[in-house]
């Protein structure tokens, strides 16, 4: 069983690269099952890496289980065992990374996270603000499909007026950033479903269809989690690399932990973490509390050997000011925002610093 089991796994592709998982070295071993009193209990263990989501899973468990169906071997013969351990994934990886640039622009950086409602949003729009202020040319592209929301946080709700011009988009323009996002091109009341087949071409033409300019930095909103978009980002265009945010709590920390390993697999190196809502601090009397517990961002940042850009506190007065279509760090003179706006000046300046040097 252990054998067969290993041939059908030489040939079973992991869905983010097509490559074979072994070739990925996604599989880290098949061996007995510890053998109880049960005989009805599993014989093997297939242990693998899981360096993308659940139903990246699945795919695979489903491969495998036709090919081991096909050669006779029982269904119940085998599990799954998924262990976060990092994948070994060397400068030359599984995916290729692209050659390709944005003519005029010096450096794609994308933010992500492992699930949604961490800040990564936010953390796009104050940071591309903050880099811009700090007089960088920057250009803000919105790739959540799913749930674009960077139209909304810069008051730019729903349809925008798109200008094509020689068969290329012209970006809008707010707060000194040149923006693009899906929300611009979609009604928001439109069902999502239809979104997933033209996310590719939608990511590639958001790249190269745009006439972005000169750009020292293009921020690029990933959607959460582990998915199409980020492989396609892969695919597309040579960027500097990811910056994951996460909060500090562990759960959040194991999510991020994934993404990190999905841009590992993807070859797309980690320029460093941002820890979001790492303190409560109280709009009344100016005390931080540490709502969601302590050091997650550090931890995240050592345990992928990249570096901890910078924590942003949570603020009242910063989500009502993107409830408010401005962006909070945008010469905002309300004292309650100015920790935010001090956090994501460091953050600016530990990836300018970060990305000048490579
Ligand atoms: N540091 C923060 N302080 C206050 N509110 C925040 C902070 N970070 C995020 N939020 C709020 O939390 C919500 C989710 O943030 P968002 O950036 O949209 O998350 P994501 O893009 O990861 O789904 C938004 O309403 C946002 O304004
Ligand atoms: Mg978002």
């Amino acid at each position: 069983m252990k054998t067969q089991l290993e041939t059908i796994l030489a040939k079973v592709q992991n869905p983010l690269t097509h490559k074979s998982v072994t070739d990925d070295k996604l599989l880290i071993a098949v061996h007995d099952a510890a053998s109880g009193d049960d005989p009805s209990a599993n014989k093997c263990v297939i242990e693998m890496r899981a360096a993308g989501d659940k139903k990246w899973q699945l795919a695979i468990e489903a491969q495998v289980r036709t090919q081991a169906s096909k050669a006779g071997l029982a269904p119940d013969g085998f599990k799954f065992k998924w262990s976060d351990a990092k994948p070994e994934v060397t400068k030359q990886g599984p995916v290729q990374r692209p050659q390709r640039s944005i003519p005029g622009v010096k450096h794609v950086i994308a933010v992500a996270s492992g699930k949604g409602g961490v800040g990564k949003s936010t953390v796009s729009v104050n940071l591309a603000s903050t880099l811009q202020q700090l007089g960088k040319k920057v250009g803000l592209m919105d790739a959540d499909i799913y749930g674009p929301s960077i139209g909304k946080m810069l008051g730019l709700s729903g349809r925008q007026q798109i200008e094509v011009k020689d068969d290329r988009i012209t970006p809008m323009e707010k707060y000194g950033l040149k923006l693009m996002s899906f929300s611009f091109l979609v009604d928001e009341t439109q069902p999502i479903v239809w979104r997933g087949p033209m996310l590719g071409k939608a990511v590639e033409q958001f790249l190269y269809d745009m006439n972005w300019g000169e750009l020292d930095f293009l921020i690029i909103d990933l959607p959460p989690g582990t998915g199409d978009t980020q492989l396609s980002l892969a695919q597309l265009v040579q960027t500097d690399g990811a910056v994951i945010v996460t909060t500090p709590q562990s759960v959040a920390l194991l999510d991020a932990g994934r993404a990190v390993a999905m841009f590992e697999q993807v070859n797309i190196p980690i320029l460093g973490v941002v820890e979001n809502m790492s303190e409560f601090i109280c709009s009344h009397c100016g005390k931080p509390s540490h709502i969601f517990s302590k050091g997650g961002g550090a931890r995240l940042a050592a345990s992928t050997d990249s570096i901890l850009l910078g924590q942003v506190p949570l603020v009242e007065d910063c989500m009502a000011a993107a409830e408010r279509g401005e962006i909070p760090v945008y010469k905002n003179k309300n004292k309650n925002i100015q920790p935010v706006v001090n956090a994501f000046e460091h953050i600016a300046r530990n990836l300018i610093s970060k990305v000048e040097a490579t």
